[in-house]
């Protein structure tokens, strides 16, 4: 079991966005997955109520809300079956609170917002992640997501200064579209949007992907589409199950 948490202290990032994007990447490429919240909120917990039954499912944990009469361990036990879990976290998790959730990952992603604040912001948080994976990572990585910038803008150089001066991997880029907002409100990750609209950030994606699978190893056999054909992830891919 692969566990994929999507982190940072700072609030409305995309940590949400990320996580339910995965969670419906990972369902659709036949991993049994599940979806643990640690947010109070419960918005990723919450979008999967309102999926469509004929979506791929996603197995929902709350991991905020201690359940009477149920170990920690218990409530946040997502079964033998379950091959990759995709983590959501509340916005201000810092100290004893992020060393928990960070003992808890295997992989985790940190999408950053360009403004200035955020970065001031995010450099104290890197450097408290940093400390920790420097006590013990434990074969875990770390992986940044710009989320809602342009490249080649201002905001752009200012993530990737940091990212080298943090010698954190910037996996990608999200464009700021509302194609990530009607695919929450419908109960969908950008994968299950299929039009044409959709191409372009499930390119963007396909960086993050390729990463995650250094260590997830794939499921399916990616075969190249024939000119003119469209759909898959990636929008120029198509998968093929194999037989392993
Ligand atoms: N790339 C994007 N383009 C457009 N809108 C986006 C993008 N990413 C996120 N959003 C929107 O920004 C808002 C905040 O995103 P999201 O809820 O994923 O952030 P969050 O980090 O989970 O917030 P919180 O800390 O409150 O849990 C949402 O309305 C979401 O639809
Ligand atoms: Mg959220």
């Amino acid at each position: 079991m692969h566990k994929i948490m999507v982190l940072n202290a700072k609030g409305g990032c995309g940590k949400t966005t990320i996580a339910t994007t995965l969670a419906c990447y990972f369902a659709g490429q036949g991993y049994n997955t599940a979806l643990m919240d640690f947010d109070p909120q419960q918005s990723s917990n919450r979008w999967l109520t309102i999926r469509p039954a004929d979506q791929p499912p996603i197995k929902a944990i709350d991991g905020a809300r201690q359940r009477a009469g149920v170990t920690r361990s218990w409530q946040l036990y997502s079964g033998t079956e379950t091959e990759v879990v995709v983590i959501d976290t509340p916005a201000g998790v810092t100290g004893g609170k992020l060393v928990d959730l960070f003992h808890r990952a295997d992989t985790i992603l940190i999408p950053i917002m360009p403004s200035i604040i955020d970065l001031q912001a995010m450099e104290y948080f890197l450097q408290e992640l940093r400390r920790l994976f420097k006590q013990g990572h434990q074969g875990k990585r770390i992986g940044v997501i710009a989320n809602r910038v342009r490249l080649k803008t201002r905001s752009y150089h200012a993530i990737q200064a940091l990212m080298e001066q943090m010698d954190l991997p910037l996996l990608t880029t999200l464009r700021d579209t509302q194609n990530y907002s009607l695919a929450m409100e419908s109960g969908r990750g950008i994968c299950e949007m299929r039009s044409g609209g959709t191409a372009k950030d499930r390119k963007h994606w396909e960086p993050v992907l390729e990463w995650l699978h250094q260590e997830i190893p794939y499921k399916q056999e990616h075969l190249a589409l024939e000119p003119g054909e469209s759909g898959g992830w990636a929008g120029e891919r198509l998968v093929k199950a194999v037989s392993h």
